[in-house]
């Protein structure tokens, strides 16, 4: 766990970040307003059904079948030939998706688009909460493998994960750059 030395102070982040308390123009922030009939009939039906998805659970041992034990014997047959350099873009990979609630938040900073109840029912709000429904799969599924693998240290990636989510993000909209606060990998 971050302690609490490790992190600034609110008024040091305040300094280094200052608050945007309105990213977007009134008039834009209308003009998100005026798409969301356009949104509603074109956007939201991409949207996969959820039942059309794939789920982490379809690409890995079964947990319930008696062949477990068996199939989990074969993907770590499989994955101990994996080259180290793979190893790390899957974990850097893993850790990047498992940071989705800061990539969450930040789309629920912004002016004219945000799930303003957290259950809106603005096609914004619906697309948000829906693509970090299925980018959730993706996290899930990396974790699951390379914990199987056994060929990776999961309490370290497991902190640094920790550390991610807690250090949060700035993004800066207007140059749409992102910037990570303190990303403080210890692979
Ligand atoms: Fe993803």
């Amino acid at each position: 766990m971050a302690r609490r030395s490790d992190l600034k102070s609110s008024s040091e982040q305040e300094k280094l970040h200052p608050r945007v308390m309105h990213s977007l123009h009134p008039e834009k922030v209308e003009l998100f307003k005026s798409l969301e009939g356009w949104a509603e009939s074109t956007l939201l039906p991409l949207l996969k059904p959820v039942d059309k998805c794939w789920q982490p659970q379809d690409h890995l041992p079964e947990p319930s079948s008696e062949g477990f034990f068996d199939e989990v014997k074969e993907l770590r047959a499989r994955a101990a030939c994996l080259p180290d350099d793979y190893l790390v873009c899957l974990v850097g990979d893993m850790i990047t998706e498992e940071a989705l609630p800061t990539y969450q938040t930040m789309l629920n900073t912004l002016d004219g688009t945000r799930d303003e109840t957290g259950a809106s029912s603005s096609p914004w709000g619906i697309w948000t909460r829906t693509w970090t429904a299925e980018e959730n799969r993706h996290g899930d599924l990396l974790n699951k493998y390379l914990y199987l693998t056994g060929r990776v240290d999961m309490r370290q990636i497991e902190k640094t994960i920790q550390y991610l989510i807690g250090s949060g993000m700035v993004c800066n909209y207007s140059c749409a750059k992102c910037i990570i606060v303190k990303l403080r990998c210890k692979l």
